[in-house]
């Protein structure tokens, strides 16, 4: 006898290695995002933020920052190279490595930063792989005058960790 079996059981479900992009319409909107995320980061995780100039890094990092309870106003370090927000309960080192040359970002010392707090870094993908592994990946894209469109993507482990729980903080996009 051929009934009709039904629907198929769900498939278990596979940790996703990117979350569907997200777009946002406002510098507040993008800014939310990054406070969304915040509360998951821990000392040691790192943020590799990458996308165009003008696509909203930094805005990113000021809503992080927020999210931190840090007092200080969030501004580009594009020539300071590195910038720090102390939270309440966590330090964050926002750095810009769009001057920099991937081989040099070994002077950076960020083997000492990375004890000290949560990194966010602008143009992160010329981070070397030692710090790349493990963090969660944040792509901007610019889609008009006042759209980004942000996209997560991390491998297994601590920067997979950070995605889903952003994903869940910030709500379906
Ligand atoms: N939806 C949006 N999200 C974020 N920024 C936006 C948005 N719409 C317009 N903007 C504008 O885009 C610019 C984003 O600047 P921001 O400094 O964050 O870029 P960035 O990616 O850090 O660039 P850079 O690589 O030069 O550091 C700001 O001028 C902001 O007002
Ligand atoms: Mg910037």
């Amino acid at each position: 006898m051929s009934g009709d079996p039904g629907p198929d059981p769900p498939a278990p479900e596979a940790p996703p290695a990117a979350a569907p992009p997200r777009r946002t319409a406002s510098v507040e909107e993008t800014e939310a995002l990054g406070e969304a995320l915040a509360p998951a980061l821990a000392c040691g995780d790192v943020l590799l933020l990458t996308g165009p100039l003008g696509s909203g890094k930094t805005r990113f990092v000021a809503g992080l920052a927020r999210g931190l309870a840090a007092k200080a106003r969030v501004r580009s370090p594009s020539f300071t190279l590195v910038n720090e927000y102390r939270g309440r309960e966590l330090l964050l080192v926002h750095l810009d490595l769009y001057r920099v040359e991937p081989m040099d970002t070994d002077a950076l010392g960020l083997e000492e930063e990375i004890e000290r707090g949560a990194l966010a870094v602008e143009w992160g993908e010329k981070l070397p792989g030692w710090l790349r592994r493990g963090s969660l990946a944040l792509r901007f894209d610019i889609a008009g005058e006042r759209a980004r469109v942000l996209t997560a993507s991390a491998s297994p482990g601590r920067g997979l960790e950070l995605l889903e729980a952003w994903r869940r903080a910030a709500g379906t996009p």
